[in-house]
C-alpha cells in the first residue's frame, strides 16, 4: 500500500528544478467583454503593467483582483478569446517618441495616422514616467506669450505653468489654445495638441488651421477620437506627455493643450464603472483626483533646462464651476481661465471672464513693458462690473462713475480679439499705453479702439527704431516712453 508520506517525496522529487515562478508569468483569458477581460494566473502582475495575448492583442492591466486581473485591450480590431494565454512582459505601455513627431498626427499609440509613413529614428519611453522632484525645478518667470491681448496682460501664463481654460460649450476654449500655439512660431517653442473624445473632423479642421499658419511644423497631435475605445482616450493624454518630456528633455520649451479632460475623465469613469470600482461623487472613482495631478505634475520648468507649460481643457456644464472635475482641475493648476457663455453671446470674444480668471504665476511672467501699462487695467475692469450693475437701475451717475464707465467699457472693447489675429507683446504694449494715458478717453469707444491699433501701426511703421527697442529691452524706458508720448501727439494731431 502506498503511503501518503511517500507520495509527498514522490511529488517533491518530480517538482525538483522547476521555476515556479514562470508560471506566475502566465494566465489564461476567463471572461471578454467590452473591450477589456479577465485573466486568471498572473499572481505577480504590477498594475499598468503590459501583456500580450497569444492571438496577437496587447492588454494593460489596471484592476488587480483576488483571484483575477483586468486588462484592456490596445488593439480593438484583434480577437481575444475565452481560453486564450497571456504572458506578462514586466513593464509598462511604451511608446516611440522622437522629434520627427513634430509636424505629425498619431494616434494614442503613438502610431502615425497621417498617412506620411513611418516616424523616424524614436526611442521608446514609458508612458507613465516618474514626476520630477522640487529639486529639479525652477522657478515659472518667463512668459509664454499666447498673443491673446486679454490673457496675456490680465492672466499671463509663464514657461512651465499649468493654466486651465475652462468654460461651457462652444465658448472659444479650443480656440485660444489654437491661437496659443499660432503664436509659439518663431519662439523656439514646441506644441503637442492632446484631442481626446473629439470628432475627426474637428481635429482635421484643427490641422488644417495650422498647416495654413505655419504652425504644423512645430506642432505635434495625438488623437483619441470620439470612435476609439475608452483605453485610448485614457492612455491619449499619458502618450501626449510622453511626447512633450521628450522634447523637454532636448532642452526645449513645449506647451501642451489636453483638450478635453472632461472627456478622458468620463472615459476613465466608464473603464471604472466596467472593472465594477466603487463610484464616488458624480459617478467618478476616487482616483481621478490622482490621475489628473499626476498628469499635470508633468508639466513644469526644469533646471536642466527646457519646460512644458501645461493647458488643460475643462467643459462645463451649465457654467457649474463647483462641479467634480473642474474643481478637481482648479485646485491642481496654476490658475484658470473662465470663459463665459453670456459675455460669449453678447460678442464679447474672448469671453475671458476677468474676475473669476487667476493666473497665480501672475506678474514674474510678463515682460517689464508689458507690466508697466496694465496697471490700471484690471482696476478699470473690476469698477466697471461694478457700475455696470448700477448703471442698470437707471441711476443717476456722478461724474468720476461716469468717466470710470466709459474707461471700462473702453477696456472691455479694446479687449475684443478675433481668432487667429494674436498680437506681439510691442503691440499690446503700445495699445495698452495709449490706454493708460487716457489719450482717447471721451471718445466713441470703436473709433478710440481704431486709432489706438492704427496707433500702433504708425509707431511700428515710421518708429521702427523704438518699437525695435522695446522689442529687444522688453521694457519700455523713461526715455522711450517720452517718445511715445510725443509720437501719440503726433498721431493724434494728424488723425483726429
Ligand atoms: N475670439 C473669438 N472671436 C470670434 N469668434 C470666436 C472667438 N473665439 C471663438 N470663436 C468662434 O466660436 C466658435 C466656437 O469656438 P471653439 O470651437 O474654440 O469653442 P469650444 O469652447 O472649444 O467649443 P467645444 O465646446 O465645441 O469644444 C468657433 O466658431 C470660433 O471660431
Ligand atoms: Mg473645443
Amino acid at each position: 500500500m502506498i503511503k501518503t508520506s511517500d507520495l509527498e517525496v514522490l511529488f517533491e522529487k518530480a517538482l525538483q528544478g522547476i521555476d515556479t515562478k514562470e508560471f506566475e508569468q502566465i494566465g489564461t483569458v476567463i471572461k471578454v467583454g467590452d473591450g477589456m477581460c479577465q485573466i486568471y494566473g498572473l499572481q505577480s502582475v504590477v498594475y499598468g503593467e503590459l501583456v500580450l495575448f497569444d492571438g496577437g492583442n496587447q492588454g494593460i492591466v489596471l484592476d488587480l483582483g483576488d483571484d483575477h486581473v483586468t486588462a484592456f485591450f490596445l488593439h480593438a480590431h484583434i480577437v481575444v478569446v475565452e481560453g486564450e494565454v497571456v504572458k506578462r512582459t514586466g513593464g509598462s505601455f511604451k511608446v516611440g517618441v522622437g522629434s520627427s513627431m513634430l509636424g505629425r498626427v498619431v494616434n494614442a499609440l503613438g502610431k502615425p495616422i497621417d498617412e506620411l509613413g513611418d516616424l523616424k529614428n524614436v526611442q521608446e519611453r514609458s508612458i507613465d514616467s516618474e514626476i520630477p522632484g522640487i529639486v529639479e525645478r525652477s522657478p515659472v518667470n518667463e512668459p509664454l506669450q499666447t498673443g491673446i491681448m486679454a490673457i496675456d496682460t490680465l492672466v499671463p501664463i509663464g514657461r512651465g505653468q499649468r493654466e486651465l481654460i475652462v468654460g461651457n460649450r462652444n465658448t472659444g476654449k479650443t480656440s485660444i489654445a489654437l491661437d496659443a500655439i499660432i503664436n509659439q512660431k518663431g519662439k523656439d517653442t514646441v506644441c503637442v495638441y492632446v484631442a481626446i473624445g473629439q470628432r475627426q473632423v474637428n481635429v482635421a479642421r484643427l490641422m488644417h488651421t495650422l498647416q495654413e499658419y505655419d504652425a504644423f511644423s512645430y506642432t505635434s497631435i495625438v488623437v483619441a477620437d470620439a470612435s476609439e475605445s475608452v483605453l485610448n482616450k485614457y492612455l491619449a493624454p499619458l502618450v501626449g506627455a510622453t511626447v512633450a518630456e521628450f522634447l523637454r528633455d532636448e532642452g526645449r520649451d513645449v506647451l501642451i493643450v489636453y483638450d478635453d479632460l472632461s472627456e478622458h475623465a468620463i472615459a476613465y469613469r466608464e473603464m471604472s464603472l466596467l472593472m465594477r470600482r466603487s463610484p464616488g461623487r458624480e459617478a467618478y472613482p476616487g482616483d481621478i483626483f490622482y490621475l489628473h495631478s499626476h498628469l499635470l505634475e508633468r508639466a513644469g520648468k526644469f533646471l536642466s533646462g527646457g519646460s512644458i507649460t501645461a493647458l488643460p481643457i475643462v467643459q462645463l456644464q451649465g457654467d457649474d464651476l463647483t462641479a467634480y472635475i473642474p474643481t478637481n482641475l482648479i485646485s491642481i493648476t496654476d490658475g484658470q481661465i473662465f470663459l463665459d457663455t453670456h459675455l460669449f453671446n453678447s460678442g464679447i470674444r474672448p469671453a475671458i471672464n476677468s474676475e473669476l480668471s487667476v493666473s497665480r504665476v501672475g506678474g514674474a511672467a510678463q515682460t517689464k513693458a508689458i507690466r508697466k501699462v496694465t496697471r490700471s487695467l484690471r482696476l478699470d475692469l473690476a469698477q466697471y462690473s461694478e457700475l455696470v450693475g448700477f448703471s442698470q437701475f437707471g441711476t443717476e451717475l456722478d461724474i468720476v462713475s461716469q468717466r470710470q464707465l466709459a474707461r471700462g467699457s473702453l477696456a472691455v472693447e479694446l479687449l475684443k480679439q478675433d481668432t487667429l489675429q494674436t498680437r506681439s507683446f510691442v503691440d499690446q504694449a503700445l495699445a495698452l499705453f495709449m490706454f493708460q494715458n487716457g489719450y482717447l478717453d471721451g471718445k466713441v469707444k470703436e473709433l478710440a479702439v481704431t486709432l489706438i491699433w492704427q496707433y500702433v501701426s504708425y509707431v511700428k511703421n515710421l518708429h521702427n527704431d523704438v518699437y525695435e527697442v522695446i522689442l529687444h529691452s522688453e521694457d519700455i524706458s523713461t526715455v522711450t516712453e517720452k517718445q511715445l508720448h510725443q509720437y501719440a501727439q503726433d498721431f493724434l494731431l494728424l488723425n483726429t
